[in-house]
């Protein structure tokens, strides 16, 4: 007798799709935050949202923001923001157009700025398209502070000119 009525390739689907939930509702919970020590030495913003990433260029900063990243994004975006073989984006291409593209300083600074905000709030609101959580939302849980650290590290990581790019990047 079969004591099990469902098919072997239905169990299959099933146990597949239970998976997928078990991983989108991995997604979709706040995520921990990062250990203090590593937020300590970040030189304070405040509360007020800055427009611009205020440490853009600091090496320091980047440092921490690398141990902020390995701690909170590369599980989902690589381990150096590259994506290779992971689900999010190559967060080191960002800024690839603006640098690449753009010649005129003013006008330069303007897409970096664009960039800026939506990094600012992609981290704040997470990401989710048609109901499900493709990325957490940090905001209450990654102080402006440690975003910021972490962009100053993914712009440290930005292709040099010189550099040839992935396919998709386009730059
Ligand atoms: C659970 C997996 C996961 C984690 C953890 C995660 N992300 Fe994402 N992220 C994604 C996915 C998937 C996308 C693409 C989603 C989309 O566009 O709908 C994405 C998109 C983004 C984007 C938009 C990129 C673009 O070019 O559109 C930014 C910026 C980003 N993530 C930054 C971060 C940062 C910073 C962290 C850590 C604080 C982080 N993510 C952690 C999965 C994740």
């Amino acid at each position: 007798m079969n004591t099990n009525p469902m098919p072997f390739l239905q169990r299959l689907a099933a146990a597949a799709l239970l998976g997928l939930a078990a991983s989108l509702a991995f997604a979709a919970e706040p995520p921990p935050a990062p250990p203090a020590a590593l937020l300590k030495d970040l030189p304070p913003l405040g509360e007020t949202w800055r427009v611009d990433n205020p440490y853009r260029g600091d090496a320091k900063v980047a440092e921490i923001g690398r141990s902020l990243f390995a701690e909170s994004c590369a599980r989902c975006h690589g381990p150096d923001g590259d994506a290779t073989r992971y689900v999010g984006n190559d967060l080191r291409m960002l800024d690839i157009y603006c640098h690449r593209r753009i010649e005129d300083p003013k006008a330069r600074a303007h897409c970096v700025r664009d960039n800026d905000d939506f990094f600012k709030l992609s981290v704040l609101e997470g990401k989710r398209r048609a109901g499900v959580t493709h990325m957490p939302a940090w905001q209450g849980v990654l102080s402006q502070e440690a975003i910021w650290a972490i962009r100053t590290f993914l712009e440290s990581r930005r292709p040099a000119k010189s550099d040839k790019l992935p396919p998709a990047a386009g730059g």
